[in-house]
Parts: C-alpha cells; structure tokens; sequence
C-alpha cells in the first residue's frame, strides 16, 4: 500500500454532551463530556485506521489542549507528527438536547499562527513527501494563515511527485485547486464556488464539472451530492453512484468519511470507479451513527456490496434497454 499523510492545519477537540432541554437564562446540567480528536485531515486518519490502513496524520497544535489532542490520538493509535504551534488548540461544543432530539455545534476560531508556523509546516512537508505518496489536507485554514497555502501545499506535491487530494472551502479551496490537484471532493456549494456560480441544478452538473476539469490543473473530481450520493468525472469517465437509503442518525463526518474510503480504495490500487463507490459507502455509513461519530467497517463493507451489486443491476438494465 502506497504511504499517505493527512494534513490538518486547524485541528480542534470536539467535546460533546448531552442535555435535557436547553433554556436561556438558567443553570444546564450536562451528561459527563466525551472528547475527540477532531479537524478534517484527523478525522480522516481516523476513518483510515478504522478501515485498517496507517496514515502519517501531521497537524499544527500547541498549548495544554495541544497535549490533550496528541494524548487521544495516542489512544486511538494513530502514528501522528505534531507541527508545534504557540497557539491553544480549539475547543469545540456540540450539545444533543434530550427532549426535542435536535444537536447543536458551537465552532470555536482557532489560534493565530504566525509566518514562521505554517512556513514550517511547509518544510515538513517537503522533508517527508515522496514519489506516489498520498497528501489528504482537510479543514480549514487557521487565523493568520496565507490564502494560498493550500496552493503552496499543491507546489510542493508536485515537487515531490505526490498526488495531492485537497477537501477544504471558499478562496483556500480556489486557490488550491487553480495551483493543481489530484483529486477533488466538493460538495455542491463548494464546486458552484469553484466555478463562479451561485448554484447547480442538477441539469447543469455534468457540463459545469466537465467545464471545470477543461479549465483546471485537477485530475478527478467527485462531487458529493448527500444524501444522492455522488458523481465521479474526469476527462474520460462520467459516472453517478447512488447512495443506499439508511435510517440516518447524523451526517456529522461524511465527506472526511468519504474522503478517507476514497484514499483507502486509492492507496490499495482500485480504480477510480471502485475509489468513487467505496468513497459513498463510507460517507452513508458515516451518516448511520450517531453525533461525531465516524463510520463502522461493518457498515461500510456491506454498503459497499450493495452499491457494487446495485451499479451492476443498473448497467445490465441500460444494456438491455
Ligand atoms: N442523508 C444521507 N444519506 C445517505 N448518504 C449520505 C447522506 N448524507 C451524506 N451521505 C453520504 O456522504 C457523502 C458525503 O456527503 P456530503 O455530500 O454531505 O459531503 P459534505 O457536504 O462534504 O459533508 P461534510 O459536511 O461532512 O463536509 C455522500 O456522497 C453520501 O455518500
Ligand atoms: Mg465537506
């Protein structure tokens, strides 16, 4: 299996809790807090070790929460290279109201990073990198940070030819992809940001991806498209992959889910149609657990089957047709 490294350049501890009812104005007993290592390229490692791949997960931290971060990846048993950073990791909060069943997320700014952090990270990068390696940067950039260091990330890839798989948002995730990347996973929102437009319809998305790809450095692109699964596209390939229908409990964590199944399929040789079909299983399966939780190998293997069993059906159907 090639070797692949995530990147979270904005990591967070995701704590949450529980409550019944939440009120202004009056004192709210929560249930004992339950903490996570949190942050796109993190959550992405950790789908990989679930499915039982390794990742290098390389993330910038520092501060006491820095140490509590490193500390639950230890116990996860993630092989991890911590970017010390002078700044306190970021707390976030997400509290499920017992009595209306209804989840809500406080997302916490992380800290200011200064030139000579994310300069660092960068040489790091550099120093670790090498031919065919995965880069998987997820998340978003922390406060301080260029809007072009996705773009820098990309140079550096290229430099060591490693493929580049980028899952971030807004000017980061444009800069980035205009630099040049392997692999592509907006959602609708980010590929209409991507093309200058406000919105997609569903008539428009195969020419406006197609349009995409003409226009920029980037190999393959799959748009994820929820709960309708998703569409792989390159210059040669067009392909939808229906999502199963699941009794859903959160869709906390699908695209990093997704993610992380797509670069399993990759680091282990599948081809892009398999990549793209294990990348939705993975990101359905996500959405079968509850709160931040992420997906269970179990849930995956079996969406996996079905959405394998279920393409086959469809094209012997359009081949009879
Ligand atoms: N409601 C759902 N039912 C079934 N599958 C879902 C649902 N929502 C998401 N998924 C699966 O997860 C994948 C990624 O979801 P989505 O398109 O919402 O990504 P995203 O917007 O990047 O998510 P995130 O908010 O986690 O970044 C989809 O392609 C699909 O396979
Ligand atoms: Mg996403």
């Amino acid at each position: 299996m090639k070797k692949i490294i995530t990147l979270t350049v904005n990591p967070a501890i995701d704590k949450s809790t529980t409550v019944s009812g939440i009120k202004p104005n009056s004192k709210l007993r929560c249930a004992k807090p339950v903490y996570e290592a949190g942050g796109g390229g993190i959550n992405v490692s950790r789908v990989l070790h679930t499915l039982g791949a390794n990742s290098l997960c390389m993330y910038m931290a520092g501060g006491s929460s820095g140490k509590h971060l490193q500390d639950l990846l230890v116990d996860s048993e993630i092989v991890q290279q911590v970017i010390p950073i002078a700044g306190k990791v970021r707390e976030n909060l997400s509290v499920y109201d017992t009595t209306n069943k209804e989840q809500y997320r406080f997302g916490m700014p992380g800290p200011m990073v200064n030139p000579s952090e994310w300069k660092n990270t960068l040489g790091q990068l550099e120093g670790i990198l090498s031919d065919g390696d995965f880069l998987v940067a997820s998340g978003s950039l922390g406060p301080g940070m260029p809007i072009d260091f996705f773009a820098q990330v990309s140079h550096i890839s290229q430099k060591k030819k490693a493929k580049f798989i980028l899952d971030t948002s807004g000017d980061a995730l444009l800069k980035g992809a205009e630099a040049g990347v392997y692999l592509l996973k907006p959602n609708l929102g980010e590929l209409a940001k991507l093309c200058g437009v406000n919105t997609i319809s569903f008539f428009e998305l195969e020419s406006v991806a197609k349009t995409f790809l003409k226009n920029n450095p980037c190999e393959v692109l799959v748009v994820s498209l929820g709960a309708q699964g998703a569409i792989l596209v390159t210059n040669s390939t067009l392909e939808y992959i229906t999502a199963p229908i699941v009794f859903q409990k959160s869709t906390i964590g699908a695209g990093d889910s997704m993610v992380a199944g797509m670069i399993y399929s990759l680091a282990k040789g599948k081809s892009l149609r398999e990549m793209a079909k294990y990348g939705v299983a993975c990101g359905t399966a996500a959405t079968m657990t509850e709160g931040t939780q992420l997906c269970k190998k179990r849930d995956v293997e079996e969406l996996n089957n079905w959405i394998l069993t279920n393409s086959e059906t469809c094209h012997k159907m359009k081949n009879t047709a």
